[in-house]
């Protein structure tokens, strides 16, 4: 069989930047702390965490007004972050330890500071106005139409300047480029070109389903639903189907430098968009993010009936793509974790890196990191500041990273900019690395349990039927290899029925949350509460 690229194989790690580690003693997060923490994510050997690449949350110069999701040089790094060699150095080192490198792509908007922008707004006739989105209102003080933008209120501004309004689907300081324009189309592959010549191996598309809107601009239709927002059917604003065709063409791009990935975030409320962006599994995005999957409650019959959708829909030459935490989510320790925190969030990454599917891991998930209450003086995330104290923000999971125990959790010499949890003290890499049955541990043991047997990172996937209810199992098969899971996700010891094997088949233990020890009492499998098993079968 084929070995099957690494994209399918691996496992992703997301390093949110500016929280990572900070090497020169401003408080932020950098690229030279990120290559100082290399050896902490792969070295080679089984005492690191392993992973097979990073996902870098945009590094492109930025006023940083959305974590950098609002860009205003695609072909520089923000000096925030380093410069152009530190980048160079980042990628040479992690290719030298065999991590990949996937740079997060903003294509859907600019910052209002980026000179197109800026000159886009200045004249009706300047030569870039049509690089943005620009149109009278509907009569004084009325938007073009109704769309609300993501982040809720008109998708409209009024610009004084020129008495027109612009379109921004996310923030009003992140106005949606014009992706009618040929120029702009041309533009934007040709900074996915800069960065891949520079070395990269793909590229993590922000917003993905949002670049084209209806040409006409057709009003949504009306729905029911609690917010403005989700109280339209976003068929004109959102997943238009030239949208499809970028992500053809962009594939076709990032082959012609090699086996790089193209991981999109699709904006839906409706799994069945992110299939179409996977279009035959050869042709449009290798990976699309799944985001049922985190909108599931701790409950194993809905993990499992999330997966299930998933496994059906995923076109024959397509591959799954799962994850639990990043930087627009409340973290999984504390989203999932209640009462029983600790053992949940081991079960989780069983689940995570056991499915059939690329798992994307968040910093700090690895040790347990919470989601933080940041005071509303030290909030820097807009969406939490428009809406607090209603709605919480994202900066809860963007804390800086727990290295150890000292102050500013060895994260920087400085004040972070955003506080560290408090949970630092007890709670860090330093900690968890020593501590045999630390969250830390079972994600390294997962991750190289993973590498050394392809049927957990490449083989197929099937349920295994008749087990108790808060119990989710399952099998992963490659060839004559074959690796049964079982989650049991409740509190309480319980009984399952042992994966239909031919006769004569035995199965040893290959990883437990309570212990490895062999000699389980098959055929009827004892779980414990909260136990992740993983047994491996031997035919005779
Ligand atoms: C999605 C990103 O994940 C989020 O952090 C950002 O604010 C919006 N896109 C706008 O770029």
């Amino acid at each position: 069989m084929p070995e099957a690229p690494w994209w399918k194989r691996g496992v992703v790690y997301q390093i949110a930047v500016s929280s990572f580690a900070d090497a020169n003693g401003d408080g932020r997060g950098d690229l030279r702390g990120i290559i100082d923490r290399l050896d902490y994510l792969n070295d080679g050997t089984d005492g690191s965490l392993g992973v097979d690449a990073v996902w870098l949350t945009p590094i492109y110069t930025s006023p940083l007004s959305d974590f950098g999701y609002d860009v205003s040089d695609y072909r520089s790094i923000d000096p925030r972050f380093g410069t152009m060699e530190d980048f160079d150095e980042l990628v040479e080192e992690c290719h030298r330890r065999g991590i990949r490198v996937v740079m997060d792509l903003v294509l859907n908007h600019t910052s209002i500071h980026h000179p197109w922008f800026v000159e886009s707004r200045s004249s009706r006739d300047n030569p870039r106005r049509d690089w943005y989105i620009w149109r009278d209102g509907r009569a004084p003080g009325k938007p073009p139409n109704s769309w609300v933008a993501v982040v809720e209120g008109s998708a409209w501004e009024y610009d004084d300047t020129t008495g027109q309004y612009y379109y921004h689907a996310f923030l009003p300081f992140q106005p949606d480029l014009n992706w009618r324009n040929p120029e702009v189309r041309e533009e934007m592959f040709g900074v996915a070109r800069f960065w891949l010549a520079k070395g990269v191996d793909g590229f993590r598309l922000d917003l993905v389903n949002c670049l084209y809107e209806d040409e006409g601009l057709r009003n949504n239709p009306p729905k029911l639903g609690p917010r403005p927002y989700l109280a339209q059917k976003h068929i004109h604003d959102l997943s238009q189907p030239e949208n499809l065709e970028v992500a053809g063409e962009l594939r076709q791009l990032v082959e012609d430098f090699g086996d790089c990935v193209l991981m999109g975030e699709v904006l839906t409320l409706t799994p069945d968009v992110c299939i179409d962006y996977l279009g035959d599994g050869t042709d449009r995005l290798h990976l699309s993010f799944y985001m049922e999957f985190v909108r599931t409650k701790w409950n194993a019959e809905a993990f499992r009936h999330s997966v299930r959708w998933l496994e059906e829909h995923v076109p024959p030459g397509g591959w799954p793509c799962y994850y639990l935490n990043n930087h627009d989510l409340k973290r999984s320790f504390t989203r999932l974790g209640g009462r029983h925190a600790r053992e949940r969030a081991k079960v989780a990454a069983a689940m995570l890196l056991t499915l059939r599917g690329t798992p994307i891991l968040y910093y700090g998930e690895e040790i347990g990191m919470p989601s933080s209450r940041v005071p509303r003086g030290l909030l820097d995330d807009p969406v939490g500041l428009k809406f607090w104290p209603l709605r919480v923000g994202r900066d809860g999971s963007r804390t800086p990273m727990h290295w150890n125990a000292a102050e500013n959790a060895g994260f920087s010499a400085w004040e972070s900019w955003l506080p560290v949890d408090s949970s630092y003290r007890t709670r860090n890499v330093e900690q968890e690395a020593v501590r045999a049955d630390s969250i830390l541990n079972w994600y390294r043991r997962l991750l190289s349990t993973r590498r050394a047997h392809p049927a957990l990172h490449s083989g197929d996937y099937r349920e295994i039927g008749g087990v108790p209810k808060g119990v989710f199992a399952y099998t992963r098969r490659a060839g004559s290899k074959t690796v049964a899971v079982y989650l049991n996700f409740a509190a309480r010891n319980t009984e399952c029925p042992p994966p239909k094997a031919p006769p004569g088949t035995t199965w040893r233990v290959l990883l437990s949350t309570h212990g490895t020890e062999d000699g389980r009492d098959l055929p009827r499998i004892q779980l414990a509460a909260h136990e992740a098993l993983l047994l491996e079968a031997t035919y005779s």
